[in-house]
């Protein structure tokens, strides 16, 4: 068994699981750029105490390079919860975060997130570097 067993992929326009990957094509080296992460991006992922997206993590391996970097890790720690009950709760984290990020080398911008009932998803975007 691999993480790649578990890890389910589709394309995000039809399916709402799938980590969306917002960032430029290409960018200069050593500047930074906005990666923008979002969960639910045309068809909207329920966000109630029993069903929502825990978390988004991104990632970049570099072209040529064995390694994968962890750039961010968006927790999203608020659904509803509250002694009321489920989703009586005062407040919400709709799964989007923003990561600043500069890159010396092209490479793969890979994002995984996490629903607390559907698993494991992920994506992945080219960015050049020049
Ligand atoms: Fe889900």
């Amino acid at each position: 068994m691999k993480f790649a067993d578990i890890m389910q992929s589709a394309d995000w326009k039809a399916e709402k699981h799938v980590p969306v990957i917002e960032a430029p094509d290409s960018v200069k080296a050593g500047e930074f750029f906005n990666v923008t992460l979002t969960v639910g991006k045309e068809i909207p992922h329920p966000n109630t105490t029993e069903h929502h997206i825990r978390w988004i993590k991104l990632l970049f391996k570099p072209e040529g390079d064995k390694f994968a970097y962890e750039l961010a890790n968006f927790e999203f720690t608020a659904h509803g919860e509250a002694v009321a009950g489920a989703n009586q709760g005062p407040a919400y984290t709709d799964s989007c975060g923003v990561a600043r990020v500069k890159l010396n080398s092209s490479g793969t911008l890979l994002a995984m997130s996490y629903c607390n009932i559907h698993g494991l998803w992920e994506s992945s975007k080219e960015i050049k570097v020049g």
